[in-house]
């Protein structure tokens, strides 16, 4: 089957992708050291930038909710179990013995049952968790001016806990991300499509059906 250059990922996608790949990193880092693993900015400091860089994560996340919803990309990540043991089997063993993606990627459906699970997952559990702890572990500081006294919050061990425990998650999936990054159809070809947009697909999805409408159309409006 023929192959083509397909737009995966639209300017927005590639955007919101990389900030929050920047701001997760940065987050990580700074919050690490607040953790107490390191020194590198120095306690004061590295709050003052975690603070900073979770507002701006916030706004991301507020553009990239409106963006999923108002274009319809939300549906990818809807998770199936369809494939999803041909997928693991393909990581596990397939991929050792060059066998063929068990998925095809498409414009229309470019995640795999592996990632359209794990992702979900992220953005319905660990972005949430780590956002709201985050929230509650900004605020406690002074409950009587931001009401947190009224939800009974007494002590922050919980909020601490679920935050460093999602950390770790999220960190935990960027190395796994990082190398899946290079499983593709070459070991570049997803870094690439994430930062042009482009990727050279087996030409048979929804684009190309698409396009046989518009070259019919074409021809029934050329033979009138
Ligand atoms: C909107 C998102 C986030 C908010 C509002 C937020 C907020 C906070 C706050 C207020 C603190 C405590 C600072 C202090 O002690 O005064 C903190 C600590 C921390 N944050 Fe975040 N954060 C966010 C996202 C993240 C992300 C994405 C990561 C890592 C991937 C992260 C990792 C950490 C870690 C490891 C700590 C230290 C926890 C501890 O030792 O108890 N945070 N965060």
């Amino acid at each position: 089957m023929s192959k083509k250059l397909f737009l995966v990922y639209k300017s927005f996608e590639r955007f919101w992708h990389w900030m929050q790949a920047l701001l997760i990193f940065f987050l990580a880092f700074s919050g690490f050291e607040i953790h107490g693993v390191y020194s590198f900015f120095g306690f004061r400091d590295a709050v003052r930038y975690h603070t900073i860089a979770a507002y701006m994560f916030l706004i991301l996340i507020v553009f990239a909710i409106f963006w999923h919803f108002t274009t319809g990309e939300w549906k990818q990540y809807i998770p199936t179990l369809k494939n999803i043991k041909a997928q693991l089997n393909y990581y596990i063993f397939g991929i050792f013995k060059n066998a063929p993606h068990p998925t095809k990627k498409t414009v229309l459906s470019k995640l795999n049952p592996l990632q359209k699970l794990t992702y979900f997952g992220l953005k319905i559990i660990v972005i949430p968790v780590i956002v709201t702890s985050g929230l509650f572990y900004m605020f406690y500081r002074y409950p009587t001016r931001h009401g947190v006294q009224a939800m009974n919050i007494e002590s922050l061990e919980i909020i601490a806990v679920l935050h460093t425990l999602a950390a770790f998650i999220l960190i935990a999936f960027i190395v796994v991300h990082l190398y899946l990054i290079t499983t593709g159809e070459t070991i570049t070809s997803n870094l690439k499509a994430m930062l042009t947009g482009y990727e050279e697909l087996e030409n048979e999805d929804g684009e190309e059906k698409k396009e046989e409408l518009a070259d019919e159309n074409k021809t029934i409006l050329e033979d009138k």
